[in-house]
This record gives C-alpha cells, structure tokens and sequence, in this order.
C-alpha cells in the first residue's frame, strides 16, 4: 500500500458561517487536496476559548463550522474531519511543546503582539500566549508534512518546525517537520465595502461580508452594493481598482477562468452587467452548500455520530504520537 503524505489544518469556530474567503481560501483548496493527501481538519474549539464566548454559542458554531466543511466537501469518510477538544491529546502535547519553548520567543510572536497592543496586557490572556504551541500540538500529533494556511499563520509553522526539530534533537525523533503552503496573495478575498481590508469573520460591518449561509437574496444585494471605482471599465488592477479587482478574483475562483478571459467578456459592458453575472455566480456556488449544510444542522444527532467516529480515527494517530514522546521525555508509564 502506498501511504499519501499527511496535511493538516484547522479553522476557528468564531462565527455562525463561514465567509466567501474562508470559502475560496480554505475550503475549495481543502476539498482538492483531500485527494491526493491524507488530511486532517479540525474545527479548532480550544483555540476560539482565546476569545470571549458564550458557551452555547460556541457549541453552536462548532456543529455549524463542521456541517459546512462536510457541505463545502470536505468528505468524512476520505478526510479525517474532527474537533479539537474531541481528541484530548492536543492539550496535553501542547503542555510538554510549552515546556520547550522560550518565554521570549512565544511573546515575539506577530499574532500575540498584535492582541497585546489591541486589547491590553491583562486582557490578553496566558491562553493567547501559549496559542502558538496548541497549533503546533495540532500539527505534530499526525506527522504532518504539510500546512496549508493563510499567510497570518506562517510564523505559527515556522515555530511548529522549530519545536519539532528541537524535540527530535533533545529526545529522538518523534516528529515529522511540516512544511508550510502559504496561499497565494492572488487568492486572498477582500471586504466589498472596504476593498483594501481582508474580509473576515469579525468585520465590522455586514455588508462588506458575503457569507455562505446567507439568503441568496442578501448575497445577490451585497454584490449590487459592492464598492466599484468611476472609471467603469472591469479591469485588474489591485492599486488604482482594488473594489473590481476583488470582484474579479470572486469571479475567476469559482468559475476556474483566467482573470484576463473575463475582462474581455466585459470589455466596454458597465459595472451593473458584471456585478449581475457575479452575483449569480455566487449564488449558484453557494446556494447547494447553503442547502446541503442547513440539512446536516437538522439533524445534529447525525451530525455528531460522524465527527464521534472521525475523533476516533484522529485519536488512534494522536495518541501513538503523545505515547512516543511521554516515553521519550521519560514520563513513568502507568502500569
Ligand atoms: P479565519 O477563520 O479568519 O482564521 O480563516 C481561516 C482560513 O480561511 C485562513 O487560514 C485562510 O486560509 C482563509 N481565509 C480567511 N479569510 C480569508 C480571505 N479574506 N481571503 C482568503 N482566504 C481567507
Ligand atoms: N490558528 C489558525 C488560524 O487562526 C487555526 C489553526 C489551529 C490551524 N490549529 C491549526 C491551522 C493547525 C492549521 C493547522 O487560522
């Protein structure tokens, strides 16, 4: 038997939907590379405690968060598709990665420092500190050779690879060192109403927001009401049109055609035309998931039963790994 490469990568249950970046970002690319790897996905609960949450809106976004990476098609019985918190093993190898990394080296990290300055020294919780090691107990549980992630999320890694080649040296060689895949910067989704900002799940607005589990009415008017330029011509150009450019990116991602393809089809037609297309685009790539996911969250006895027997395949690899390196670090086996 040939063994595919592993990958691994996780998303935070911070939001009832997901987002079209989310989409376009994470998910499409997902789906393709369940094929020729052995992925792992999880829906990263431990991580979202690192914000403030209402404890059963968090259970809500967990289910809602998983139901659309299966509707999206993330298939659970090709990838393994899990929740964090479900395999316990992550907490407890993120505890033995704290013990080899610097204080100073976690504190240097980007995403910290950006919490710190936001919210303060004291809001900014130990949790968010340690983050970082909960991320690379994701990853080093499956002898992960590849991460694909969001540019955000590199130095993340890039500790991940320190952290394994630092084990390996120390106590022998427990871990694979992953790669990070960076997505490309032409893959990156920006907000319709403020096109120089990523679109995310915490914007502040709605509007600039197309999310997968809107009414495809509200996606179609969102898309209508997109910030364009007067130049009127639908044209890339990232600098001088970055509300069309981002419209354009939409368009060439979920159609498969080539920016320049689509600029021609639209050579001297108005905004209105473009944005019309667009929005049927979107709405008929979205409209089936949307489907699909609301049918998965009817019945989340179901739903549970599948991410139950998808933990318990997550947890035969995650636990072989945790046992390698209790042993190696010389904890004192339980008889
Ligand atoms: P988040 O929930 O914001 O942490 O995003 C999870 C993943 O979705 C990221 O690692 C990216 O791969 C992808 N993603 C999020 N927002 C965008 C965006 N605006 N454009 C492209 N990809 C995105
Ligand atoms: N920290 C990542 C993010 O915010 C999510 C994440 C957690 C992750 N564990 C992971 C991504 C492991 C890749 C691999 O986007």
């Amino acid at each position: 038997m040939v063994t595919r490469p592993r990958l691994y990568s996780g998303m935070q249950p911070s939001a009832d939907s997901l987002q079209i970046g989310n989409y376009i970002g994470a998910l499409m690319q997902w789906r393709e590379l369940q094929q020729s790897y052995q992925a792992f996905f999880s829906v990263v609960d431990l991580h979202a405690l690192t914000q403030p949450n209402d404890p059963a809106e968090l259970r809500e976004k967990t289910r809602r968060t998983a139901a659309q990476y299966i509707a999206g098609g993330i298939e659970p019985s090709r990838a393994t598709l899990y929740v964090q918190s479900h395999v316990p093993a992550h907490a407890e190898l993120q505890w033995i990665l704290t013990t080899l990394t610097g204080e100073g080296e976690a504190r240097r990290m980007t995403q910290y420092k950006d919490k710190v300055a936001r919210y303060g020294k004291d809001a900014a919780s130990v949790g968010l500190l340690v983050y970082p090691m909960l991320m690379a107990a994701d990853i080093l549980l499956y002898q992960t050779d590849i991460v694909p992630v969001g540019e955000d999320q590199k130095q993340h890694v890039e500790l991940t690879r320190d952290l394994a080649e630092r084990f390996n040296a120390r106590y022998g060689r427990a871990f694979t060192v992953p790669m990070p895949v960076i997505q490309r910067e032409t893959g990156r989704i920006y907000d319709l109403q403020n096109p120089t900002a990523k679109m995310s799940k915490s914007a502040e607005s709605d509007a600039g927001v197309l999310w997968l589990l809107d009414d495809p009415a509200v996606t179609a008017k969102k898309i209508m009401r997109a910030v364009t330029d007067s130049e009127g011509s639908v044209r890339y150009d990232r600098q001088a049109k970055p509300g069309v450019s981002n419209l354009l990116v939409i368009y060439a991602a979920l159609t498969g055609r080539q920016i320049p393809a689509i600029e021609d089809e639209y050579a001297g037609r108005g905004y209105g035309d473009f944005k019309k297309d667009l929005a049927e685009v979107v709405v008929n790539e979205f409209a089936p998931v949307r489907e699909r996911a609301l049918a998965l969250l009817a019945d989340p006895a179901e739903l549970d039963r599948v991410l139950a027997v998808n933990a318990g395949r997550a947890e035969e690899v995650a636990n072989a790994t945790l046992a390698d390196v209790y042993d190696k670090v010389g904890l004192l086996r339980r008889a």
